[in-house]
């Protein structure tokens, strides 16, 4: 597995391994495994120095563009393991291709999709004994690009570090698998079409903070963006794409420019398709929603995410009125959606769709 990577591999001495964290109380990322991998970019050679190596701090003049303009970007994916003890990861090159469609947006550099997806199993392999064996527990994984170039003008920077560090994690939420309650925000925005809200650059997460923090202090788990322009139509939830069940349909708002194009919003519109229900991809307002709530077609709503997975709203508050769903408590589809997709991931289940990857 090593000799073909052209990666330096160095190894924890065993004195140096951190203890497992209790599985029973892993939150969400924080905790890190013994190992990371890094490589490094400039204009004269390009990717280079790729390696995998014990989990360390980074260095950085504080000159580096990262810190004043943000030039950063990220993706969330996991590692499984079976019952059999086999790792699977989910759908990792749809992760990586889309790491490039934000490197684009923000004039960074392209990663070698092979390449990163052979690093990537090696670390997973490596840590593996990370990966946590309880229900719902997985292997997060945070590959993450900066620009490293120290430099005050703004432009690209000339120096990039791509690394991927990786956390036991429980579930996303407090509420674990248990109905949420979402803040519809009107007074702030998330993001306008021409922006960068389709890519996931961390800029669109530190600006969400605030809205996040007011649906925190009223007793809401998060915040549901509407569209910039007219404060009207539904776009997504703070860490996940969004669906409704009304009537016998299953709608999202579609991809438009200002949406983070989910894999696993992907993923439950192929495996929603696949049972004959009918996905539809359209534009959603919010008065929409509250009228289907109010006279009962609104059957279901769920998020949908790498981190949150598939996470049942039962309630939402809009203009400080309150609106509950499906009296509050876990939908059928989205139960079914959750099993499902946590059995392809683990390997319980067939995988129709090709979306598993051994790892190992
Ligand atoms: C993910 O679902 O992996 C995300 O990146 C959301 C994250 C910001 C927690």
């Amino acid at each position: 597995m090593w000799k073909d990577l052209e990666i330096s591999v160095v190894r924890c001495d065993s004195e140096e391994r951190k203890a497992k964290p209790d599985q029973d109380n892993l939150g969400f990322g924080t905790f890190f495994t013994d190992h990371m991998f890094l490589m490094k970019w400039n204009r004269e050679n390009g990717w280079h120095d790729a390696e995998i190596c014990p989990y360390r701090n980074f260095s950085m003049d504080p000159a580096a563009m990262v810190y004043h303009y943000g030039q950063a970007i990220f993706e969330g994916m996991k590692a499984y393991k079976s019952d059999e003890g086999q790792i699977y990861m989910f759908r990792p090159e749809d992760n990586i291709e889309r790491m490039n469609t934000s490197a684009l947006r923000m004039c960074m550099p392209r990663i070698p999709v092979e390449k990163i997806l052979k690093a990537m199993k090696a670390l997973v392999y490596l840590d593996r004994d990370w990966i946590p064996d309880g229900d719902g527990a997985t292997l997060y994984l945070r590959p993450t690009m900066i620009a490293v170039e120290p430099a005050l003008g703004v432009r690209p920077s000339e120096q990039y570090y791509f690394f991927i560090i990786m956390s036991p994690v429980g579930a996303y939420y407090a509420e674990g698998f248990n109905p949420t309650k979402i803040w519809v925000t009107d007074k702030y925005v998330r993001a306008v079409k021409g922006g960068v809200g389709h890519v996931k650059t961390a800029g669109n997460y530190a600006a969400s903070i605030m809205a996040a923090q007011e649906a925190n202090r009223a007793g809401y788990t998060q915040v549901l963006w509407l569209d910039a322009c007219d404060r009207k139509y539904v776009e997504e939830v703070g860490t996940s794409n969004i669906f409704f069940r009304i009537g016998d349909e299953l709608i999202t708002p579609p991809l438009g420019g200002s949406i983070l194009a989910g894999i696993t919003r992907d993923s439950v519109i192929q495996l929603a398709g696949s049972w004959g229900i009918n996905v539809v991809e359209r534009r959603i307002s919010i008065t929409e929603v509250i009228a289907a709530i109010e006279d009962g077609s609104l059957r279901e709503a769920f998020g949908s995410g790498t981190a949150a997975v598939i996470s049942p709203i039962g309630e939402l508050c809009y203009q400080e009125k309150k609106y509950v769903i499906a009296k509050g408590e876990t939908g059928e589809l989205s139960q079914r959606l959750f099993n499902e997709l946590q059995a392809i991931q683990n390997g319980k289940q067939d995988d129709p769709f090709k979306w598993v990857v051994r790892v190992g």
